[in-house]
């Protein structure tokens, strides 16, 4: 029996129990016999959920780019490791093989050094999904900086906040991006996010576009011609175990994002595993994560686990609508996909499509199917496993999260029976438990509570770059030695995991993961708001959308509200970016608050989502009459 590759329910069981009695040994044995190691560790594991504090392989030394590239060499040089599909179905696509990716990460990783990137240094990633993003990310990994990738659908005030917060000294960016009809003037957007940033000594641009844009003299330096004259060859810089990989800022329910930092070899092992595990890939397999690489899901399913595994990954630059709702069943034709892993907006989005954009295309090359990124409801799981698995291809439904690095509960193909909106089981290593409302873990079947997992995996964050007490405060504290995930669950009567949803002030918008703090700090620096409180109500394709609740200093005509509304989502636009917009705004005289000053969420919650039968015991609070102006007038 291996450890490392699954095939069965029966095997699940006997693996899993096996993770379960002896944690250490089981990952030993994984990382032994599949990764290629400078010096073996000291020690597998090392943790304690009060401090927090969490050490995997501590002593060892590698690096993660060796594993992704320069092992495949002798055996894979000419298998494809990337496949680019571009915007644009008429430009060609592209295929990168392993012997080119390798060439091309140390072409760049030796730019890196040259412009006086060093070990340890913070570097950030601001670009679409072109090849060169996944090749920045190695090459920085090759010489052991630390990448920060921030999604470029993030505005100037965004980026700027994430390049202070990680002290990031240089950007990567392109000169403009594609998406769809789209063009972004990606590299104005930095320049406009470096007024504030003295941190960035200087940026590379790569083209894309072709725009006219400016170069700050002794800043700005177009990479090509760089790449061009480096040399093919890196010496990698060996790294410790535990030595920072990458932080990825990701929202919290109060305040700052918050940077994500994620460890080399837990990070490395943990997402090969899980790769190899979920998606049952096999050597021949062409995978595809519709994610972008801004995200978790592109860093670990499009660039570290794949390539761990000598896999050959797409990376898709555009969007599912352009040129029109076929273009995703298009590309898994085209390409003969074999997994195909997406997020359930997406899905929902081209259901309301006709059904013919599906039926025009050969999607027979299709083995397994995955979503991930926020609950997928009854009605999209079955549009899904009907007309693009054709009822044989099995969905898995992976619950994680920036802060796991790596899948924790999810099917695995063939083995477990799937059900629809189950996440399922959890993986070998993990252990889910639930909670109730006094902190107690609720050990029976068929409950609800809250989510929380008892012992360390090898992909968790380490901390939080630059405020390692709010890590403990935000994960450690709410339940005893337990690392709480922020969100509800239920287990059923054999104990399959359903995920809920959020119970903190996190709102999943179109599988993005929004703070209500951040996006009410930048409605209120409009000029005539007073205060405002963000909640979220369900909706047909994004899952959940924003309905905000402002208080406006002066009361005015019809006309200024409208007004005020627009402006009120381009200042979104502007701190945040544009899928931070409301999709309603009412205007209120005031808002339901507890004695302590506490606005209660609860209340507009259930006044968003047109419920307002049970708004609970409202005589407590400081201004109970409001509510009732707020129910008239809801949207
Ligand atoms: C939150 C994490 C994991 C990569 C993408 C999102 C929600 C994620 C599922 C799922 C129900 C899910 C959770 C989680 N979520 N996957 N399969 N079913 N909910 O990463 O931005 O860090 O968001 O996404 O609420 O806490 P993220």
């Amino acid at each position: 029996m291996s450890n490392y590759h699954i095939k069965h329910l029966e095997e699940y069981f006997q693996v899993y129990r096996k993770s379960v009695r002896n944690p250490e040994s089981f990952w030993e044995e994984i990382a032994e016999e599949h990764f290629v190691w400078r010096k073996r560790w000291n020690k597998v594991l090392e943790w304690d959920f009060k401090k927090p504090e969490i050490k995997w392989f501590e002593g060892a030394q590698l690096n993660i780019t060796e594993n992704c590239i320069d092992r495949h060499l002798s055996t894979r040089s000419h298998k494809t490791a990337i496949l680019f599909e571009p915007n644009n179905p008429k430009e060609k696509s592209q295929k990168i093989t392993y012997f080119q990716l390798y060439e091309r990460v140390n072409q760049f990783a030796n730019v890196l050094r040259e412009q006086g990137i060093q070990k340890g240094d913070r570097v950030c990633i601001y670009l679409p999904m072109i090849p060169e993003l996944a090749v920045s990310l190695l090459a920085c990994a090759r010489i052991g900086a630390v990448h920060s990738v921030v999604f470029a659908g993030f505005s100037a005030t965004a980026l700027s906040i994430r390049i202070n917060d990680s002290d990031s000294k240089m950007v990567i960016t392109s000169d403009g991006s594609f998406r769809g009809e789209k063009t972004t003037d990606l590299k104005g957007i930095v320049d406009d996010a470096l007024e504030k940033s003295p941190c960035v000594k200087s940026v590379l641009v790569v083209k894309r576009t072709n725009s006219n844009i400016f170069m700050k003299e002794g800043r700005d330096l177009w990479i090509q011609p760089l790449l061009d004259k480096a040399s093919k060859i890196c010496q990698m810089e060996i790294m410790d175990a535990e030595d920072p990989l990458f932080i990825l800022y990701t929202s919290g329910s109060t305040g700052m994002p918050k940077g994500m930092l994620h460890t080399i070899a837990g990070y490395m092992v943990y997402t090969a595993y899980t790769f190899k595990n979920v998606f049952q890939y096999r050597e021949d397999d062409v995978f595809w994560c519709t994610a972008d690489i801004g995200w978790i899901t592109g860093h670990s399913y499009i660039v570290y686990g794949p390539l761990a595994n000598g896999a050959t990954t797409v990376m898709f630059e555009g969007i599912p609508s352009y040129p029109d709702f076929g273009r995703f069943w298009e590309i898994i034709e085209k390409h003969k996909i074999t997994q195909f892993y997406t997020a359930p907006t997406a899905i929902r989005a081209l259901a309301k499509e006709n059904l013919e954009y599906v039926e025009k295309y050969d999607l027979s090359s299709i083995k397994v199917l995955g979503t991930v990124g926020e609950p997928i409801n009854e009605e999209a799981w079955h549009w899904y496993n009907n007309n693009v698995g054709k009822k044989h291809s099995p969905i898995v439904d992976t619950w994680w999260q920036t802060e796991t690095g790596g899948i924790l509960i999810s099917p695995i193909p063939f083995a477990t029976p799937t059900k629809p909106t189950y996440a399922t089981l959890p993986l070998p290593g993990i252990q889910p438990v639930i909670m109730d409302k006094n902190g107690k873990e609720i050990t029976e079947n068929q409950v609800d509570g809250r989510l929380c997992i008892k012992f360390p995996w090898p992909a968790i964050a380490r901390t939080i770059w630059g405020n390692h007490e709010r890590y403990r405060e935000t994960y450690f504290s709410t339940y005893k030695k337990k690392y709480f995930t922020g969100d509800g669950a239920l287990r059923d009567e054999v104990g399959y995991y359903r995920i809920t949803g959020r119970v903190d002030d996190v709102i999943i918008v179109s599988g993005h993961n929004l703070g209500t703090a951040p996006i009410e700090d930048a409605i209120n620096q409009h000029p005539a708001v007073a205060e405002s409180a963000i909640v979220g109500f369900p909706h047909d394709i994004k899952g959940n959308a924003l309905y905000g609740f402002v208080i406006l200093k002066e009361t005015g005509e019809s006309r200024v509200h409208e007004n005020v509304r627009i402006e009120i989502n381009q200042i979104i636009a502007e701190h945040i970016g544009p899928i931070a917009k409301l999709d309603k705004i009412q205007f209120t005289s005031g808002l339901p608050k507890t004695r302590s000053g506490k606005i209660m969420r609860r209340i507009l919650r259930k006044i968003a989502n047109n419920d307002f039968n049970n708004l609970g015991d409202t005589t407590t609070l400081l201004n109970p009459e409001v509510v009732q102006e707020i129910i008239d007038n809801a949207l």
